[in-house]
């Protein structure tokens, strides 16, 4: 007898301890491929008979009680499209230990007992809060900044550094025509990695990043002066808005040269836009990872791509980590630029 009431209760036990409702949400900037996770994350739960709750604009949404379910037909048509048919947004009530014991009791009396938060380091932040007050919690890496030290992919990188790149070549087009210097703009926060990859693909002169400690503009202005010696019909500059001034730079250049300088900053443009095959595909992988990971009892972990693996760290260890852009990549650039 006595047998099986601690076996009932071991039973019981474990079903307390099952996830039943998943909730998720989508914070900081936008990034394509935000919805091939959030269509993920709902069917994977569905598939597992979990119910699906989606927090509308990110941690605010979550503070206002903006919370609906999701059902598959929720997400149908959703996987072609840019931006995040959650909304997203920044909130800076979530940064307060207060927002923070609000936002895990919301979570509660909504029945969320795992939460997939799709954003960049700060809205980890955010998740990490939440599952020391008893949500679990699984960060997916969420940015066209691509800069989460955790992962070499980021969702929306690789859709956001193609639109800048056909953007790029449509520049230098006419840039050509004109025998100009052309400065482009790109985005990455305080990091370099769409000028980067933008550099390379779009076979640019010179590629200025906020990671590059030694820009000095007079070897700039003197670069340019030999590359129209040597016969070069136009020098494109890729600056990280990191950087920035690409305008008050482009007048100082054409006023140090004589050269016709031209700056186009592409903003916003770079995060909208259908997902590229790679975005939907991965991001879709990453959402159904996260909720087997929920399911398989983990909270407070952040879902990578490592190694040409996808992997899950601690969100302590993935948020103390630290990223480089990679040495070997820059230097190619610069020898490509001859
Ligand atoms: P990203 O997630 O792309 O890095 P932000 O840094 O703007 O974007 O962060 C998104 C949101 O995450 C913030 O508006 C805030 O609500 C939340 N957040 C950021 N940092 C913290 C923090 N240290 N603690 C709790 N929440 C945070
Ligand atoms: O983090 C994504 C990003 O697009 C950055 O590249 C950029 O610095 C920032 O967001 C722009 O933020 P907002 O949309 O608030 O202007």
């Amino acid at each position: 007898m006595a047998e099986t009431k601690a076996k009932k209760e071991l039973i019981l036990d474990e079903i307390e301890d099952q996830i039943r409702t998943i909730g998720v949400l989508t914070s900081g900037g936008d990034a394509p491929g935000m919805n091939a996770a959030i269509r993920a994350v709902t069917r994977t739960a569905l598939s597992k008979g979990l119910k699906v709750r989606g927090i509308r604009r990110g941690y605010h949404g979550l503070l206002k009680e903006e919370i609906i379910d999701l059902s598959a037909r929720d997400v149908s048509d959703t996987i072609q499209r840019g931006g995040t048919i959650l909304q997203t947004a920044r909130c800076q009530a979530m940064r307060t230990e207060e927002g923070q014991q609000k936002a895990a009791a919301i979570c509660k009396k909504y029945g969320i007992d795992g939460l997939v938060v799709i954003g960049g380091d700060g809205s980890f932040a955010g998740a990490q809060k939440l599952s020391h007050l008893g949500v679990n919690t699984i960060g997916l890496p969420g940015t066209i900044d691509l800069d989460i030290a955790c992962t070499d992919y980021t969702i929306g990188f690789d859709t956001a550094v193609n639109t800048a790149m056909e953007a790029i070549d449509k520049v230098r087009d006419t840039s050509t025509s004109h025998e100009r210097c052309s400065i482009i703009e790109v985005m990455g926060r305080d990091a370099g990695y769409l000028a980067l990859w933008c550099g390379i693909a779009n076979g640019a002169e010179r590629i200025l990043m906020p990671e590059e400690k030694d820009y000095d503009e007079d070897a700039l202005i003197a670069d340019i002066m030999a590359n129209k010696k040597r016969g070069k019909k136009n020098y494109i500059i890729i600056n990280a808005e990191g950087v920035g001034d690409s305008i008050n730079m482009a007048k100082r250049i054409e006023e140090a040269t004589g050269i016709e300088t031209r700056a186009t900053i592409l903003g916003h443009m770079q995060r909208g836009g259908s997902p590229t095959c790679k975005d939907r595909v991965y991001a879709s992988t990453m959402g159904a990872m996260a909720v087997e990971l929920l399911c398989a009892g983990k909270t407070n972990r952040v879902v990578g791509y490592k190694n040409g693996k996808f992997v899950d760290y601690d969100m302590e260890e993935a948020l103390s980590m630290k990223k480089q852009i990679p040495a070997h990549q820059y230097d190619i650039a610069k020898i490509l630029a001859i």
